[in-house]
């Protein structure tokens, strides 16, 4: 044998990545369908409703067109970024040339990675709130860059307090990811917070990525602004946006970049290298999707925010102390004292709580060493569903309260 190791070793990079933990439950689930129970699944934030009628039919004509069913054109469909464009006009006020302003891609966490490859380096920092969206971290980890984490804590109601960044940090950082309303927190941020970050990232010349996945679900007054509404933000900023939440396109895949064209553009470079762009009859679907129009996207944000409400009320009648989301589609639920008291982790919160009334949720790890102590609840079942899952949560933590072991 001439090779020391008796198999083909992936990168250390990539070795030393924890596994993606939404999948870690899956054998538990597995083996409560098997025996027959019911699974109340409030963990991936993949929405339940199904795709509109409409957008499906926009995929079907589109696929049947022969150039669709050829490689798409790198860069995107015309039609595309320009109903992309449109609708970022009536949505923020923000004027984006279609064509260097524009890149779609194959769902918004794909280009939150590549950027991270197109933009990091040993030596360098991407500044990220933590707890945090996986791949915020993970982008620039497997692109040989580090991290540099932002304590997100209940007194401040989840956002990252920009002021105290130290000095040595700020001089390194190549990338800042900011994500209001964000995952898995349910935080917001106001305007003057977007002022201040891009102020700050214009000092020190550092890339400011907006990860927008909820510009559309959203609570109360809390409506968020593009980060492309600030003053010179387009020096040094990009923004990224997904169909999968408010238009209920998971499976699709589609999503957009939008904002500085030289980033844009090497964004744009990073990705002829790995990808064939994102299928054409997929944004056709996409077009369809913005037509909509705003009645459809306000119908599926109150549906949230209901289910916002009613899972704030029940949690609260359990006496829990959460932070009421502002956006997005989770809460973010401290686990009993009971478990910390025994140096349990939010992964044995969680894998008690599937195993015992068959809800899933979403251990804190997942999103990072601040998460330790709590588990996210993904609102993605209908109202009558959410009812039994607070049910049965109340019950067990009444149990938990008061086991001993
Ligand atoms: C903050 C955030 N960004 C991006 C994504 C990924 O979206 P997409 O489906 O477009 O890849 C998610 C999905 O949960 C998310 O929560």
């Amino acid at each position: 044998m001439k090779s020391p190791y008796n198999k083909i070793l992936p990168s250390l990079r990539l070795v030393e990545m924890p596994s993606y933990a939404f999948g870690q439950l899956d054998a538990t689930k597995e083996k409560l369908l098997a025996e027959g129970k019911e699974i109340i699944d409030l963990s991936l934030g993949s929405p339940d409703r199904e795709t509109d009628p409409r957008v499906l039919q926009a995929l079907t004509d589109g696929m049947a067109k022969p150039r669709n069913q050829k490689y798409p054109i790198f860069s995107g469909l015309p039609a595309f970024k320009q109903k992309c464009a449109d609708h970022f006009k009536k949505r923020f006020g923000v004027d984006i040339d279609p064509e260097t302003g524009i890149l779609p891609l194959n769902g918004s966490k794909e280009g939150i990675a590549h950027i991270a490859f197109a933009y990091m380096q040993e030596g360098l920092l991407t500044i990220i709130p933590s707890p945090y969206y996986p791949v915020h971290m993970r982008g620039t980890v497997l692109a040989g860059g580090h991290v540099h984490e932002l304590e997100l804590k209940p007194e401040n109601n989840f956002v990252a307090d920009l002021d105290t960044i130290p000095e040595d940090i700020l001089l390194r950082a190549r990338m800042m990811i900011l994500s209001h309303p964000n995952n898995p927190t349910g935080s917001v941020v106001d305007k003057a917070y977007l002022e201040k970050a891009v102020a700050l990232c214009k000092d020190y010349n550092i890339l400011l990525i907006n990860d927008l996945a909820y510009a559309d679900i959203w609570f109360d007054e809390n409506k968020p602004h593009s980060i492309l509404e600030i003053r010179g933000a387009s020096d040094i900023a990009i923004e990224f946006h997904t169909f999968s939440k408010v238009y209920n396109m998971a499976g699709m895949r589609l999503g957009y970049a939008v904002g500085n064209t030289d980033i844009i553009s090497t964004l744009y470079k990073l990705k002829t290298n790995i990808d064939y762009g994102v299928c054409m009859g997929i944004q056709e679907a996409g077009i369809a999707a913005i037509d909509l129009g705003d009645e459809y996207r306000e119908e599926v944000r109150l549906e949230y925010q209901n289910r916002r409400d009613f899972v704030y009320q029940a949690l609260c009648d359990m006496g829990i102390k959460v932070t009421k989301p502002g956006g997005a589609m989770y809460f973010w639920m401290p686990i009993p004292k009971s478990y910390i008291d025994q140096n349990k982790t939010s992964f044995d919160f969680a894998a008690d709580l599937l195993a015992e009334t068959g809800v899933s949720l979403v251990p804190g790890l997942t999103f990072g060493k601040f998460g330790e102590d709590y588990v996210r609840i993904a609102l993605v079942q209908p109202m009558d569903k959410l009812k039994i899952a607070m049910e049965r949560l109340a019950a067990f933590l009444s149990k938990a309260s008061t086991r001993t072991h």
